[in-house]
């Protein structure tokens, strides 16, 4: 399939990815658990090799750069809910909430990545709907990488950390 990027964008793309994987601050998502046998990271950037993917295959014009840090800070929380009884009760409503706090908080965010966090989560967060093709593409995304996780057996969870890290290393191949 075709895709509607040229190579200098996808460079940028690149750059930022980049930019995103190696900053300590979203490096802290390694530390909080998700699904099983993954982690918020390693999700996170998954969710974001997935939707870019998906974007630059689309005809229209899209704020891939929103797309790109919407996805890698969908679930930027940053706390267990699995300790944390205050938060666990609500977490599926409340978490995008947080994670766009933290967000603001710690990136210069534009408006639409801001939408992009809010609303990922629906249609569970019913209320919350993406408005936009970019906010519906990371929920789609973060669907499907989600599903997987969820299904994904519990066993030889340290192999598969190991291939994940490897597999998100870069946003496009390398070649
Ligand atoms: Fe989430
Ligand atoms: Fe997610």
């Amino acid at each position: 399939m075709k895709e509607y990027i040229s190579k200098e964008e996808k460079q940028e793309l690149e750059n930022l990815y980049q930019t995103y994987l190696n900053d300590p601050k979203v490096k802290r998502m390694q530390d909080i658990r998700i699904h099983r046998g993954s982690n918020c990271y390693i999700h996170c950037f998954k969710v974001a090799k997935l939707a870019i993917k998906r974007a630059i295959k689309r005809k229209k014009e899209l704020d891939l750069k929103a797309i790109l840090v919407g996805a890698i800070l969908h679930d930027y929380y940053l706390y267990d809910w699995r300790t944390n009884k205050k938060l666990k009760k609500k977490h599926a409503k409340n978490h995008p909430k947080i994670a766009a706090a933290n967000a603001r908080r710690d990136f210069n965010i534009s408006p639409l990545v801001n939408d992009i966090i809010l609303t990922h989560m629906w249609p569970y967060n019913f209320k919350m709907f993406p408005k936009t093709t970019e906010a519906r593409i990371v929920m789609n995304a973060d669907n499907h990488i989600a599903t997987k996780e969820a299904l994904t057996s519990i066993k030889y969870k340290s192999k598969r950390i190991d291939k994940y890290m490897d597999y998100i290393k870069s946003l496009f191949e390398q070649k």
